[in-house]
């Protein structure tokens, strides 16, 4: 292919280079496009066919099913190493040696208490605020609890505000669902593991001896690496271009954390398990809701089902099934949903509809499954993905800020009114 793309525009002919990734994805520069024309700009709703910015995160082909971060397969990752590993190697761009991966570890659980006034802010949400609100309300709050701006040119200062989120991060998280659930609110225990910590701040209640189950941290931990990151999607694009303002880190993250509620997006998961749960109160009838999803009149979508960049298989998806098949053997668990997601997978599959349209279940199919089975309630699922995807999101907005980016800020082509003379109330 050439180095070149031409456009043509009233008789005359543009340039721009055409540049190549590392697994030659194509991509022709249009930096210089509004200074050489005069002020043309290229229009793309949903950027579906923009790529923002450079990245050596993560690889994706939609067409052939992979995910990679930093190189390495989704399916090496899931089976061979835990959750802070791949954190670790996401976030600073390689598989951590022992010494490093316990420094990193120890440093996180250095961070593991929140300022006991943060009790005051969740005090002041009412019982059944979205667990997802709270999350993102109080990553911001952390902001007032440390005020100082991140100098992104000290490594030292860098290092301290990440391992500073990750400590916090899940501890915000179980607070919320401890709220919603009117029980007290659990501290880190910095002798157990990271996803460990994770579990017994969620469940554990103080007339109980919580005892931690191997087979639900070991699922917990590999759902979590699945959602680590996944390049430039909604959230993670929301947290690229909050920090490009040279917002901090954690605003930045909170404003991720709320693009990824969205239902289209993170949201998914409970909306997957709530149709999973229609469709059985329902009668089971799958074949009906197959009907309603294909029906253009009808606004139901079949949750779990479509991605923008994967039009052959989600690649988490389907470790996420076999991981759904291995833990409900193991906790010796019999979901009728389970059932029904995999009748509905079943009969969507051979369907034209889907066929033609590239559909295929995706990441939050299963894994709300999954969260039902470790006794998560559906409004933290959401949560759960914002646990995994933290340091993915951590890594992107630190890329950004060390490649210099300039600020995010698209175009628009407006169509509202022309110009208007001014009217006075009597006049309207
Ligand atoms: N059920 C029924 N039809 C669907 C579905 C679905 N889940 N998804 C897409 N389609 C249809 C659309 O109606 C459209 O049909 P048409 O060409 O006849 O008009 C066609 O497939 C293309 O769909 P778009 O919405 O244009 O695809 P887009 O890339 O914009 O959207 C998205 C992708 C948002 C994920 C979409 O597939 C969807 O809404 N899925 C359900 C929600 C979901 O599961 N989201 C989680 C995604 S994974 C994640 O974010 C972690």
């Amino acid at each position: 292919m050439s180095d070149i793309a031409k456009l043509e525009i009233d008789g005359k002919t543009y340039e721009f280079p055409v540049i190549r990734g590392i697994e030659n994805e194509i991509a022709i520069d249009i930096k210089s496009l509004r200074s050489v024309t005069n002020g043309i700009i290229t229009l793309d709703a949903g950027f579906k066919n923009t790529g923002s910015c450079e990245s050596k995160i993560t690889f994706l082909d939609g067409e052939k099913g992979i995910l990679r971060y930093r190189g390495y397969a989704i399916e090496d990752l899931t089976k061979k190493a835990n959750f802070l590993e791949v954190a670790f190697l996401i976030i600073f761009g390689e598989l951590p040696t022992k010494a490093e991966f316990n420094k990193f570890e120890k440093d996180i659980k250095r961070h593991s208490l929140l300022n006991e006034e943060m009790k005051d802010i969740i005090d002041g949400f009412p019982k059944v605020a979205h667990p997802m609100g709270m999350l993102s309300s109080l990553t911001s709050a952390l902001t007032a609890f440390n005020p100082a701006t991140v100098d992104i040119n000290s490594k030292e200062d860098l290092y301290e505000s990440i391992v500073k989120l990750m400590g916090k991060f899940p501890v915000l998280a179980a607070w919320a669902h401890s709220k919603n659930q009117g029980t007290p609110l659990n501290y880190a225990d910095n002798s157990l593991n990271y996803i460990e910590n994770i579990m017994q701040m969620m469940f554990k209640i103080p007339t109980e001896t919580y005892k931690m189950n191997p087979i639900a941290v070991k699922a917990l931990d590999e759902l979590l690496i699945l959602h680590e990151d996944h390049e430039q999607n909604c959230s993670t694009s929301t947290v690229r271009i909050a920090g490009s303002s040279e917002a901090g880190l954690f605003a930045s993250i909170s404003a991720g954390v709320s693009a990824l509620w969205g239902r289209l997006h993170g949201g998914a998961n409970q909306a997957v398990l709530e149709m999973l749960e229609d469709i059985q109160k329902d009668g089971g009838d799958v074949e009906k809701y197959i009907a309603k999803a294909k029906d253009k009149n009808d606004p139901f979508r079949l949750m779990g089902f479509g991605h923008r960049v994967y039009k052959n298989f989600d690649p988490r998806a389907r470790i996420i099934k076999k991981a759904a098949d291995d833990l409900f053997e193991d906790l010796g668990t019999n979901d009728p949903v389970l059932a029904i997601a995999k009748h509905l997978e079943e009969v969507a599959l051979k369907d034209e509809y889907f066929a033609e349209r590239k559909l295929y279940p995706n990441v939050d199919f299963y894994s709300g499954i999954i969260y039902r089975a470790l006794g998560i309630p559906v409004e933290m699922f959401t949560v759960m993905f914002a646990i995994g995807r933290l340091p993915g999101s951590i890594a992107q907005w630190k890329e950004m800020r060390l490649n210099h980016e300039p600020i995010g800020r698209p175009r628009q082509l407006y169509t509202g009114y022309a110009h208007r003379e001014f009217k006075s109330y009597s006049e309207r």
